[in-house]
């Protein structure tokens, strides 16, 4: 299957009214995704291995042990109406740019992986990257086999009902030992490129954290104002503490995901739970944001008469991607353009094991994790050619 075959087939799955893409860890849509992929792999003679964590991995072996392997891919997970291209890219230019080698007719010196990292977004169980942090050891398998989704459904229920065995998921050293590097290409999420193709340098260090406020529920007709406890009140001050705080520290602060119970019209609320991401070029302005936002969340809970209570969910700090591989990408570029993003990816997780460096195509909308992220055929075309060309490059003997 050529590229837009390769497309014509992944689009449909899991894409909802609007435009969008839900495909959420260990749903129907995923299952699909997961079984295009294997197909494709399949198709190309690829050999395709599912490891303890969920990560599928496509490989193109080399006789001999796997050792020193490149690897390339992505994800295919969403988040809630996510674009075409926030992970799919990846996948899809991996198994493009395979083509590519072989009607160059290169005979790789090392193997040559595809991966699809399981739960990147976070969308369902909260962690983002958890498939690649269980791999390398960055989250306590226990903890990720309690995470639940928004139903109660933990990721090890999830998981067992897929077939997979939840007891054994954990860090795999004999796997990551045997990866010499990895590159990573992804759509560009912000408005940062004026070119096809340029080279990441860094990850902005980010986080996820929860705020529970919790007041009293009660009727919304008869509670008089001054016999409140609101929770909606101190929730929306912290909203806009947020966007005040992010503004003094050069940072991006996201209230995005909130749940409020019981939800009803005429009630108000008892529990109101809300999401941050705060995200920053450097770790102390993440951490300062956050804790203004948390001050301004205590007071404003303490003036409704509401308890407040912030948990960290996740955090990953600043990454730097390998410098010697990514000056080797961008001077296989001719000179591509070097930038960092504000965007978490596998790539940032793989970094502190194994040489790491990644991709951006162009994204002339600007608009990431919306049904309106775009990039155009032509540009992602260029890039095939450039992952082409590195791993080209990377599998010389
Ligand atoms: C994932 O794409 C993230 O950056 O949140
Ligand atoms: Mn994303
Ligand atoms: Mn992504
Ligand atoms: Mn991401």
């Amino acid at each position: 299957m050529g590229y837009e075959e390769m497309w014509r087939d992944l689009l449909p799955i899991g894409r909802v009214s609007g435009g969008g893409y839900r495909r959420f860890s260990w749903t129907a849509a995923d299952r699909e995704c997961r079984a295009w992929f294997t197909e494709e792999a399949g198709r190309r003679g690829l050999t395709v291995e599912e490891d303890r964590n969920g990560n599928l991995f496509a490989w193109w072996d080399v006789p001999g042990e796997r050792r020193d392997a490149v690897l390339t891919g992505s994800h295919l997970d969403s988040v809630p109406d996510g674009g075409a291209f926030d992970g799919p890219l990846g996948v899809v230019s991996s198994l493009a740019a395979i083509d590519v080698l072989r009607e160059r007719g290169v005979t790789p010196a090392r193997p040559l992986g595809i991966a699809v990292f399981a739960e990147e977004e976070g969308a369902r169980f909260g962690v983002a990257c958890l498939g690649s942090r269980l791999l390398t050891g960055a989250i306590d398998p226990v903890r990720a086999r309690g995470l639940r989704d928004a139903d109660g459904t933990t990721w090890a229920d999830a998981m067992a009902a897929d077939g997979c065995d939840p007891d054994a998921i954990g860090p795999d050293p004999d796997l990551l030992a045997g990866i010499g590097s990895f590159v990573e290409l992804h759509v560009e999420q912000g408005r940062a490129l004026d070119v096809p193709v340029g080279v990441a340098s860094a990850i902005w260090p980010h986080g996820r954290w929860r705020f529970d406020f919790t007041g009293q529920g009660n009727h919304a007709g008869t509670t008089l104002l001054r016999d409140r406890r609101d929770p909606m009140l101190p929730f929306a001050r912290t909203v806009l503490a947020a966007r005040d705080a992010a503004a003094r520290h050069e940072a991006v602060a996201t209230m995005g995901k909130v749940h409020v119970t019981p939800n009803g019209v005429n009630a108000i609320p008892s529990l109101v739970r809300a999401w941050l991401d705060t995200r920053a070029p450097d770790d102390d302005a993440v951490r300062a944001t956050v804790a203004e936002i948390h001050a301004a969340a205590e007071k404003a809970a303490g003036e409704h008469g509401v308890e407040v209570a912030l948990s960290e969910e996740s955090y990953t700090q600043v990454v730097g991607f390998h410098a010697e591989l990514r000056d080797r990408l961008a001077m296989t570029l001719g000179g591509a353009p070097v930038l960092p993003t504000g965007a978490g990816h596998d790539a940032g997780i793989l970094s502190a094991h194994v040489p790491t460096a990644m991709l951006f195509v162009r994204n002339p909308t600007g608009v990431s994790h919306a049904p309106e992220e775009h990039a155009e055929t032509g540009d992602c075309l260029t890039g095939v050619e450039a992952l082409a060309a590195v791993l080209e490059d990377l599998l010389s003997p």
